[in-house]
């Protein structure tokens, strides 16, 4: 089931972050979003297995972080958080889903490719040590 995320649950979100990225958020980056709608967890069989966050700018659903833990990758967790993402922009009367990804990372833009992602273009120098691709979703 995918429920939204309490203050015991951060260490669990956590964790998933710091197996899925080189650079993890730091915790209070997490706890700043308590209370946000748009961050919910995927849990099944008692186990936390993936998160994402997003957040409404204007009338646009913007995906800040997702992550599936490694165990549990291609399963099809990433596709059913973005499903829900979906259903939460249009609840919220957003007509486009948007994010930027590392350009280097082709396996995560396959994974957007997939669930039906556009790239709208790279922005140069967004992140310290790559450029980003910007990509976006009609909803
Ligand atoms: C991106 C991520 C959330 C995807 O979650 P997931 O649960 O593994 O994704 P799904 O199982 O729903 O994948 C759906 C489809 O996307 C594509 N896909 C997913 N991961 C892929 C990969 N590593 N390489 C190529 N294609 C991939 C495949 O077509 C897959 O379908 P298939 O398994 O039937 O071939 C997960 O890989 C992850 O947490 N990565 C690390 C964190 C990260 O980089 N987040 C994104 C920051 S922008």
């Amino acid at each position: 089931m995918i429920r939204n995320v309490s203050r015991s649950d951060l260490s669990k979100i956590i964790d998933i972050e710091n197996q899925s990225f080189s650079t993890p958020w730091p915790r209070f980056m997490f706890r700043s979003h308590l209370g946000n709608p748009g961050f919910v967890l995927y849990e099944q069989d008692d186990a936390v297995k993936g998160y994402v966050i997003v957040d409404i700018i204007d009338s646009r659903l913007h995906l800040m972080s997702i992550a599936v833990h490694p165990k549990y990758q291609r399963c099809g967790i990433g596709t059913n958080l973005i499903d829900w993402c979906i259903e939460f922009g249009k609840i919220h009367g957003a007509s486009m889903l948007t994010l930027e990804v590392r350009e280097k990372n082709r396996s995560v833009q396959m994974f957007y490719l997939k669930n039906g992602f556009d790239v709208q273009g790279i922005m140069p120098g967004y992140y310290i040590d790559d450029n980003a691709v910007a990509m976006y979703k009609e909803i």
